[in-house]
């Protein structure tokens, strides 16, 4: 059993943000322990290290505009927006966006008037490589990241690099995408390319964003670019070959490339998902819940024995077999390809927004058959008191943040890690004054605080987003910005919100003050930042 110290009670009563984890077993383990000899535990003394990187995150479909400026090619999120427009909320499309590769300089100012010490961005595959192959390099689209990286760079900031936002050229779709056996290898010549053109300058690397997004949701549903809806088919071909990518570009990166500096890891969109009762069932649907989110895109990098995970391998194997398929619709590895990928990471990347309580006999659902989801049967429930962004999956559910960071830290050996992704949706109609994106960011900010405290291997953090940007399927409906986004304006005029100030002084005082009002709402470049 567990034992709670005296110290530990009281530090509960200082900090009563601490005594709303108190039911979390590991959280009580770990702080009780390091609180004896912490004397700089309360929570308006507690400081991010130094060398803790600040900073926000983009993706490249989201924000660039110029889709076809200059020689790009065509990706599969221009052309889903404009053969299929009606998919999109609002009918909109990313052509011009926020309009960055015309306002790069902007979005670099903006960087310095927040303080940031990184920017994590992707690159638009197609407007490097037009036909997606490595045969032609498109001059105009190196130009413009050349001007990015080097504007960033004149000012301290360290750019991290996302290879893969979502936005696969549509030759390569053409093709099959990451259905193709050959994606491995097309990515790999893709990653030589770029760590050739940026590598000198850019040491922080991250080969794909959100593997469950590009693989469930464009595959095997109709949620994301490509559409497919190759239900129980789609989502775990493409996994094995999103996870062989990877391992093809880390590999080729390290032997190459990294020298002594250079990083390169993956990202997965990290819900955090908790057994609704304590009923075997509901533990049974939990772990089946993570390891179809993010576990099957992971295990085969991080885990000690490599390979897919064992739960949802034989849940989808003995469905197959039912179904009267001939083969498991769960792809195999080779002995080669398991060794190959095992350990593949100097990083694990963590995009978390939100949670979920899990269910395997409540809120149960009717699915295509075959699908993951009836492969999975589970039901989820986000309770109602939990507050509600403008996204209807959004929720700020209690210290997931924490608990996710401590379930990596448990599950795989506490490996480097990094928030490359966190963040709050609002409407444009609620103006500047953000007060629910301050909470929700100040309350991520305190769990990252309790995970340093708790020995999280734990690096850098970025907001999602610096700016305001299409949104995917939603459009330009719902806005993560730090900074609001006039896209009605010919020269998408940036503005600040009071989340940005907020955010600001985080970076600048490295402590969480949960009283400090911005004095005015202009913005200004500290200078000697
Ligand atoms: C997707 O496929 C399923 C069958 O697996 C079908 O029931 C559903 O209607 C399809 N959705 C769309 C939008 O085509």
């Amino acid at each position: 059993m567990l034992h709670i110290s005296q110290k530990f009670k009281d530090m509960c009563e200082v900090n009563p943000h601490l005594a709303s984890v108190v039911d979390y077993g590991l959280i009580i383990l770990n702080l009780g322990v390091l609180a004896i000899g912490s004397n700089a535990f309360t929570r308006q003394q507690r400081k991010f290290p130094e060398d803790f990187m600040f900073g926000t995150a983009t993706a490249s479909y989201q924000i660039e505009g110029g889709w076809d400026a200059d020689g790009k090619g065509e990706n599969i999120w221009d052309h889903m927006t404009h053969t299929n427009p009606t998919v999109i909320k609002d009918q909109s499309n990313g052509d011009i966006a926020a309009d960055s590769y015309n306002n790069y300089k902007r979005d670099v100012e903006m960087m310095r008037e927040l303080g940031l010490d990184a920017y994590r961005f992707s690159l638009s595959w197609s407007r490097i490589l037009p036909d997606g192959f490595a045969n032609r390099i498109n001059d105009a689209g190196v130009q413009f990241y050349n001007n990015y990286i080097n504007e960033m760079l004149k000012y301290g900031i360290t750019p991290m690099i996302t290879l893969y936002h979502w936005d696969l050229p549509q030759k390569l779709q053409d093709l099959g995408g990451f259905l193709n056996p050959l994606f491995p290898e097309w990515f790999e010549d893709y990653s030589r390319v770029v760590f050739d053109l940026f590598g000198d300058r850019v040491k922080y690397w991250i080969t794909f964003n959100e593997p469950r997004e590009v693989c469930y949701q464009g595959y095997d549903t109709v949620t994301m670019a490509p559409i497919l809806n190759a239900t129980g088919i789609g989502a775990y071909l493409c996994a094995k070959h999103l996870v062989l990518a990877h391992a093809r570009s880390y590999h080729l990166y390290k032997k190459e490339f990294a020298g002594d500096d250079g990083i390169c890891g993956i990202t997965y969109a990290m819900t955090w998902t908790e057994p609704l009762t304590d009923s075997k069932e509901d533990e049974i649907a939990t772990e089946l819940m993570r390891q179809a989110d993010w576990g099957i895109y992971s295990e085969p990098i991080f885990s000690e024995n490599g390979g897919f995970p064992k739960e949802l391998t034989d849940v989808v194997n003995q469905k197959s077999k039912e179904q009267g398929f001939s083969r498991s619709r769960m792809p195999e590895f080779t002995k080669e390809e398991i060794e190959f990928m095992r350990g593949a990471y100097d990083f694990f990347g963590i995009n978390h927004y939100t949670g979920v309580l899990v269910s395997g006999t409540e809120y149960l659902q009717e699915h295509p058959v075959p699908s993951m989801h009836d492969d999975i049967n589970v039901g989820t429930f986000a309770p109602s008191d939990w507050p509600a962004a403008a996204s209807s999956w959004l929720k700020q559910s209690p210290d997931s943040l924490l608990k996710i960071l401590l379930l990596i830290k448990e599950k795989y050996n506490n490996p480097v890690m990094y928030i490359t992704e966190n963040g709050w949706s609002t409407r444009l109609e609620q103006g500047l004054e953000d007060d629910d994106r301050v909470r929700y960011y100040r309350a991520a900010l305190e769990n990252v605080l309790d995970a340093l405290d708790a020995g999280v291997n734990l690096k850098g953090y970025m907001a999602w987003s610096l700016m305001d940007n299409f949104e995917w399927m939603q459009g330009y409906t719902e806005r993560f910005g730090l900074y609001e986004v006039d896209f009605e304006d010919p020269a998408r005029t940036r503005t600040p919100r009071k989340s940005a100030f907020i955010y600001k002084e985080v970076l600048r005082t490295r402590v969480v003050d949960h009283d400090y009002e911005p004095p005015s709402m202009i913005m200004t470049i500290d200078e000697g930042k």
